[in-house]
């Protein structure tokens, strides 16, 4: 269902979203006015807020540059050893998993970016972009790029002759990955161990009395450690090339970002800039379209059965795969929005998730905590972005050879990062 409030229509359903945001893109792809964060305090510099234009293009040309998905790919080096590190910290405090998560994101966009990486999310650093973010103001003179390993800011800044941004424009644009890739990529991993704490064992999770349609759920972990085992073994990690021989984890990290979205409400709103019609419904110039994700991913004519956890959904040949061309395995997009406003940071993104849900499924049995309920599955904080309020479960290395598969990965790793410093 799409809802039409007032000059606000809510996109409620895929189809509508593309047939909007996407076939008609010279028409719903702006942005509203953000008359504080994006004009007052901004300029009007904030590439996620700027309204469709010339500076916006500009935004989009240097972002794709940096993060088109053959270019993400080139970053995989420091995800990985970054994901190595997280293993370690993981398996050797893991109680502390949401700050481990978060220092693993704030690592890689400040490594692509910058070309240099962080031990914590407590570094000048993180802080003083994560301060400029909040009184809107720039990091300056914090880098100096003759010192660090090819990165974004180097390439953009050597290529700036043919952009002609200025330096509050390269400000804003190199910053950006901050309020973008770091919560949003965390996000998603705190959705999967809350997911995860819900597939449990079959047996645990009978016990609980759990509603009906989560008897869906138990095997899901189970299944892709199953996987993992026979593709993978346990005397070494996943990597990006056994990807391909995944397809049931592939499929679960899908489902992840199906069953909660974290940009419930598509990330910021577009913005249309004609009178149009859709449906018989007016929706006239200067409209804020909001795409409701959470909604669009909940519709059951497009995802039967969808409060339900089913990784199947996603595989080839089975009975519960869509068979839309943009629903399949590997071309499910939606999480990352629409048209010509979709998520620049998709790929660096997706990489992200994938390395490092597959190598915790390999790596852990992520369980409740002994004697306490499990996590409400809504309990999620307000906001554009949306993510589980924070809860305690137990992250238990799975084997011996496991255990020391990631002692032997973090040696070799650690010596790798060092050129990050
Ligand atoms: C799981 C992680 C992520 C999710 C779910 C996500 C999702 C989204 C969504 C839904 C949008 C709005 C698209 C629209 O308006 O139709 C968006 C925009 C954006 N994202 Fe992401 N994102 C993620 C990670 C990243 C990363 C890692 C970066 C940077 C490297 C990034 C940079 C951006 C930027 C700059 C925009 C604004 C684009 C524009 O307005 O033209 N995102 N993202």
């Amino acid at each position: 269902m799409s809802l039409f409030l007032g000059h606000t229509p809510v996109i409620g359903t895929a189809q509508a979203a593309w047939d909007l945001l996407e076939k008609r893109s010279d028409v719903y792809s702006s942005r509203p006015r953000f008359i504080v964060a994006g004009e007052i305090l901004s300029d009007n510099q904030r590439g996620l807020m700027m309204p469709a234009g010339e500076g916006w293009r500009k935004f989009r040309r240097v972002y794709h540059a940096g993060f088109h998905s053959r270019k993400s790919n080139t970053y995989r080096d420091i995800q990985s050893l970054e994901s190595k590190l997280l293993m370690h910290q993981l398996s050797h405090e893991p109680e502390g998993y949401e700050g481990h998560i978060k220092r693993y994101a704030a690592s890689v966009v400040v490594s692509v970016s910058y070309g240099k990486r962080i031990d914590s999310v407590d570094e000048f650093i993180v802080k003083e972009n994560m301060n400029s973010m909040a009184s809107c103001d720039l990091l300056t003179d914090a880098w100096d790029p003759g010192t660090c390993p090819p990165c974004w800011s180097a390439t953009v800044l050597a290529e700036n002759d043919k952009l002609g941004l200025d330096d509050t424009g390269l400000a804003y644009t190199l910053s950006s990955p901050f309020g973008a890739g770091i919560e949003t990529t965390s996000a998603t991993l705190f959705v999967f161990i809350r997911e995860e704490l819900h597939s449990g064992p079959a047996s645990f999770w009978l016990t609980e009395s759990v509603p009906v349609a989560m008897v869906h759920f138990p095997e899901a972990m189970c299944k892709a450690q199953a996987e993992l085992d026979t593709v993978v073994g346990q005397d070494r990690m996943p990597e990006f090339q056994d990807a391909e021989n995944l397809p049931y984890v592939r499929a679960l990290i899908n489902e992840v970002l199906r069953w909660r979205p974290v940009a419930v409400l598509g990330g910021t709103p577009h913005a249309s800039t004609a009178d149009d019609e859709y449906n018989g419904m007016f929706i006239p110039k200067g409209s804020t379209v909001f795409a409701n994700l959470d909604g669009i991913m909940r519709d059951p004519e497009t995802f039967p059965n969808p409060e339900a956890f089913l990784p199947e959904r996603w595989l080839p040949g089975s009975a519960l795969c869509s068979t839309h061309p943009r629903l399949q395995l590997d071309t499910f997009d939606l999480p990352f929005g629409f048209g010509r406003r979709i998520c620049p940071g998709q790929h660096l993104a997706s990489n992200s998730i994938f390395i490092n849900t597959a190598r915790m499924l390999w790596a852990f049995d992520i369980l409740p905590k002994k004697d306490a309920p499990l996590p409400d599955p809504w309990a999620f904080t307000d906001g554009f972005n949306s993510w589980p309020m924070s809860f305690e479960c137990r992250i238990e290395v799975r084997s011996a050879r496991i255990r020391d598969c990631i002692e032997r990965e973090w040696e070799t790793a650690k010596e790798a990062l060092e050129k990050w410093q």
